[in-house]
């Protein structure tokens, strides 16, 4: 993989950074020259991506995190503070999606898919935003959200898609709070990428539409590893 280090000098944390999405997000900040945080609670992937990527000799770390839990990302963001000194780029990319059909779905289901999405974002935000005015002006906020709920929907995840949506309004309105800091926040919204926790969930793929990627143009699902350093395993 090509580095360009457009990075250099920047550090970035990403949640959910040890699987999928997140993992290939590391792979290119860390291939840039950031020095790159992987915020996750599994703690074998997590380790695992980062002595890989540590093995490529990239500055990249791990840090054993649940983004439901602010003790746990306030530790975190300590963490990062005490190695790193400062944050330039948050990415808030962890997400889980488990399909419920509306009418088998508890409250318990809902909850626990707002509980990761949507709050878990304002968590990750809200714990590491002094570090991020530390870096600013400059600094930014990238969010994970998806074409499903503010541009498509599927049967199944009614829940997901409205975190996803969600994740939008919040954004729109942070945006202005933290215009003054010189604070950017911004998502991205993938259609279907081939990561284990899509493949796990032993879904057929949703529809792709939405979404520019070319592989999706062809009516096939993206996949996390394109372009990166990192096989799949
Ligand atoms: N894969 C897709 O097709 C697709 C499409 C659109 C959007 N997205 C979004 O992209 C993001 C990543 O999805 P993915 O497909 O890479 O998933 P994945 O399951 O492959 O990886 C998700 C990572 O998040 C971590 N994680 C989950 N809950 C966590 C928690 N409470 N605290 C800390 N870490 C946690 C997991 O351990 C895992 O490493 C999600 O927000 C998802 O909604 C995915």
């Amino acid at each position: 993989m090509r580095t360009y280090n457009r990075l250099k000098d920047k550090v970035a944390a990403v949640t959910g950074g040890a699987k999928g999405i997140g993992r290939a997000i590391v792979d290119v900040f860390s291939a840039e020259g950031a020095q790159t945080f992987i915020l996750d609670f599994d703690l074998a992937a997590g380790q695992k991506t980062a002595e890989q990527l540590q093995n490529l000799g990239r500055k990249v770390s791990f840090i054993h995190c649940d983004v439901t839990n602010f003790d746990s990302l306030k530790k975190a963001a300590e963490e990062v503070e005490r190695t790193a000194g400062r944050l330039d780029i948050l990415c808030c990319n962890a997400g889980i999606y488990p399909s419920a059909k509306l009418e088998e779905m508890s409250e318990a289901d809902w909850d626990k898919v707002h509980n990761v999405n949507l709050k878990g974002m304002f968590l990750t935000i809200k714990a590491f935003l002094p570090l991020l005015k530390k870096a600013a002006p400059g600094s930014k906020i990238v969010l994970t959200s998806s074409i499903t709920g503010p541009i498509t929907g599927y049967p199944g995840w009614t829940h997901y898609g409205a975190t996803k949506a969600g994740m939008l309004g919040f954004m729109r309105s942070a945006a202005l709070e933290l215009a003054p800091y010189s604070i950017n926040i911004n998502a991205v919204l993938p259609g279907n990428i081939l990561t284990e926790g899509l493949e796990g969930a032993g879904e057929e793929l949703p529809e792709t539409n939405g979404s520019s990627d070319s592989a999706q143009e062809a009516g096939q699902a993206g996949r996390s590893s394109v372009g990166g350093s990192l096989s799949r395993q």
